[in-house]
């Protein structure tokens, strides 16, 4: 039998995405529909003209604007979760209760600490394969890079650093690509510090303007992130510092390509041919979903299963919650909810509107 999937969140294609709607639903189907045995039934949007642009260009027969009325009456197997992520939590909950096997949901995985935990318990309890859509681990220059690191090509691993935006929406990738290069081993704990003085909000949450953390994880392994106005510092997307040399993603370093590294004593920068990949490209989400969707049939995890981006998450929050407290943090945190949210609210952060 097909592999019925169904869509919460069509959005509205644009010419250009931005932090307001990337329509990633969009980005999903075509993922589906490069695979065998497997049927768009429904899509649901509140915004009537989105979701019938979106079933007009996949084909998809049955619309809704009431994702429990589509789940009770199409009752797919499969679900794309393509919401902010504010909704994600009682999206996925509801899905795993309505008999949903499969979601695909898009990170970061929620917007407080205990809704990522008790979406993960609810689909354990459902028997639900919950994947969150951390698609550059299917990219070339991220892949390579844990070949080499496997390979032993700079020895033992010994700290992950990276820069990017924020700690959250787009920290949600690099923080699980920690976990990918680490075995999926999980932090211990974070100790970090924040700045948050114009506001930053990415598809309707916070997000801090820029942040320095160091991450102690299980294996003794070290993260080093910074992100926001600063990120520079870090000086490429991604760094693997290993005992014998060290490998760079998208070093900010002209000629430098998405992937190199050198050894210690083994002279120049060594450029690695990633087949044109960069660091972002659909056919990363076409291989995750089919990935996911073949996993789903072969009873295993996915890499981008609950059980591994818990773990991304958790340090995403623990950061914040560092902060707050102006201390080293143990993880799992305490908290369950949003630390960075919870400071604005208490008036300890007071960011400002950004100007237009
Ligand atoms: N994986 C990536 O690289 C990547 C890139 C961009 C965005 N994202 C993530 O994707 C998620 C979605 O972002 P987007 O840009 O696609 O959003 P979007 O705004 O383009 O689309 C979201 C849609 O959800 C609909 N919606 C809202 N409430 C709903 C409800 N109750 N029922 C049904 N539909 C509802 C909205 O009307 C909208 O059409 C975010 O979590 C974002 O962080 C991921």
């Amino acid at each position: 039998m097909a592999l019925t999937v169904a869509f919460i969140g069509t959005g509205k294609k644009r010419e250009r995405g931005s932090l307001e709607g990337y329509a990633m639903a969009y980005t999903h189907a075509p993922g589906y529909l490069a695979l065998d045995d497997v049927e768009l039934v429904a899509a649901c949007d509140i915004i009537e003209d989105n979701v019938q642009a979106f079933a007009e260009q996949f084909g998809i027969p049955d619309t809704f604007a009431d994702y429990h009325e589509m789940l009770a009456e199409v009752e797919p197997e499969a679900v794309s979760i393509c919401t902010w992520p504010h909704l994600h939590e009682q999206m996925v909950i509801d899905c795993a209760q309505a008999g949903v096997k499969l979601i695909y949901c898009e990170k970061p995985m929620a917007d407080t600490i205990g809704g990522a935990r008790r979406m993960m318990e609810v689909c354990d309890r459902t028997g639900t394969a919950l994947n969150f859509n951390h698609q550059r681990r299917y990219g070339k220059p991220f892949s390579m890079a844990k070949q080499m690191l496997d390979d032993g090509a700079i020895g033992d691993l010994v700290r992950i650093e990276w820069g990017g935006a924020n700690i959250y929406d787009y920290g949600s990738h690099n923080f699980d690509m920690a976990q990918y290069f680490n075995d999926e081993t999980p932090p211990s704990w974070v100790m970090a510090q924040i700045d948050y003085h114009t506001e930053s909000f990415w598809f309707g949450a916070h997000n801090e303007n820029e942040a320095l953390a160091l991450i102690g994880y299980d294996n003794g392994v070290f993260g080093l992130c910074i992100t926001g106005a600063v990120q520079d510092a870090v000086g490429a997307h991604n760094r693997l510092v290993g005992s014998e040399g060290i490998i760079e993603i998208g070093a900010q370093v002209e000629g430098a390509g998405a992937l190199r590294y050198r050894t210690f004593g083994g002279g120049d920068w060594q450029q690695v041919d990633t087949e044109g990949e960069g660091l972002h490209a659909q056919v990363f989400i076409e291989r995750a979903i089919a990935d996911a969707v073949n996993s789903y049939r072969n009873g295993t995890r996915s890499m981008m299963d609950a059980h591994n981006a818990i773990h991304g998450t958790e340090a995403i929050f623990a950061c914040w919650e560092s902060s707050r407290l102006r201390a080293r943090v143990e993880t799992p945190i305490e908290a369950e909810g949003n630390p960075l949210q919870e400071m604005v609210e208490a008036g300890d952060l007071s960011p400002q509107p950004a100007e237009e």
